[in-house]
């Protein structure tokens, strides 16, 4: 298969990524199945699509046209089997539980046609263990858009265990027609490479934070105001190469013994999900989103986003 054959897609899971990632293919030119456990689940997920293309409009990345365009080569449907009919390549979105994907990815191998690749927005999980509960796992991989799918560029393409270089080719020629930032994982490795990068940084914030180093607005602003702003142009590796190498290895020797490596989550955070303090979609986490409309503040992270994009996109960032 070649990207150029693919035209029909569907989506299944209408959630954060799915809806997005539908909003992404139908912007390129694909007529889009989305499908979801219910009609409520379907709604919530095309107001996501059509605010998405609102933020890119407004942004100026995107015409009105086409706005509408993408928005008209979308269809919702609760039905897996209508989903599935006739589509060249298939994300999977669903909930991040490997039970209930190997179930999704058994079902969609018998409704799909035989040539359709299958590929699975997992955030870390196995991709050969998915793709073993169906009867083609040389066409299955992983596609691992990142949040929000609208505005970031990364998506992490899986080789699976089984995965035929083909499927890889075309899912990377895919991704560069999505207008996205392809990189190739040859390893099917837990949390792949950019998430282990973000746990890593996550685990040692949480880490601070427990043992009273500083507060969390201080961490963030460390992130943000610190390596955060070099990081949308230059990598970790480049950045060493910058700083110089035997500095950074100076640093490495010392620093490295002293950073935090427990397998196990903080209380601190077991803590706040035990009492239903899961952020901003609860209003409580590390900050009180109280007072705050959940969309105002997404819309205005998009904007921040889709601003650092247009500049890192003119200054072409590595
Ligand atoms: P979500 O909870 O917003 O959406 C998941 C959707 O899947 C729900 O609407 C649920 O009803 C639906 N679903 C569950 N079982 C289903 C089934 N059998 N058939 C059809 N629909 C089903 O989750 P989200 O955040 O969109 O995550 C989806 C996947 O994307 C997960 O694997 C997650 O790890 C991954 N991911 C999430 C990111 C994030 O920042 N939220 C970033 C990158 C990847």
């Amino acid at each position: 298969m070649t990207t150029e054959e693919i035209s029909e897609v569907a989506v299944i899971g209408a959630g954060t990524m799915g809806s997005g990632i539908a909003g992404v293919f139908a912007r390129t030119g694909c007529n889009v199945r989305l499908t979801d456990q219910s009609a409520v689940l379907l709604e919530r997920g095309e107001r996501n699509i059509r605010q998405a293309q609102q933020v890119l409009q407004e942004a100026g990345f995107i015409s009105a046209d086409e706005a509408v365009a993408a928005v008209k080569r979308l269809r919702c449907t609760d039905k897996l089997d209508e989903a599935c009919a006739g589509v060249q390549l298939l994300i999977e979105a669903v909930t991040e539980d490997l039970g209930v994907k190997r179930d999704v990815f058994a079902q969609c191998d018998g409704l799909c046609p035989p040539g359709a690749l299958l590929a699975s927005n997992t955030s870390g999980l196995s991709i050969t263990e998915i793709a073993g509960a169906t009867r083609r796992p040389h066409l299955v991989a992983g596609m691992h858009f990142w949040n929000p799918p609208h505005i970031v560029p990364l998506v992490e393409v899986i080789k699976g265990k089984d995965t035929a270089d083909g499927t890889i080719r075309c899912l990377m020629d895919t991704a560069r027609r999505l207008g996205k930032r392809p990189i190739l994982v040859r390893k099917d490795i837990p949390g792949f490479v950019g998430n282990r990068m973000q746990y890593a940084v996550m685990r040692e914030a949480l880490h601070l934070l427990a043992e009273g180093i500083a507060s969390a607005e201080d961490i963030d602003t460390a992130m943000t105001a610190g390596p955060g702003l070099r990081y949308g142009f230059l990598g970790p590796l480049q950045t060493a190469d910058l700083g110089g190498l035997d500095v950074f290895l100076a640093v490495s020797r010392y620093l490295f013994p002293e950073l935090n490596s427990e397998p196990a989550p903080p209380a601190l955070m077991t803590e706040l999900v035990r009492k239903g303090n899961l952020g901003a979609k609860s209003g409580e986490g590390f900050y009180s989103y109280a007072g705050d409309k959940l969309d105002e503040y997404l819309a205005r992270r998009d904007r921040a986003f889709l601003g650092c994009l247009e500049v890192l996109n003119r200054e072409g960032s590595q």
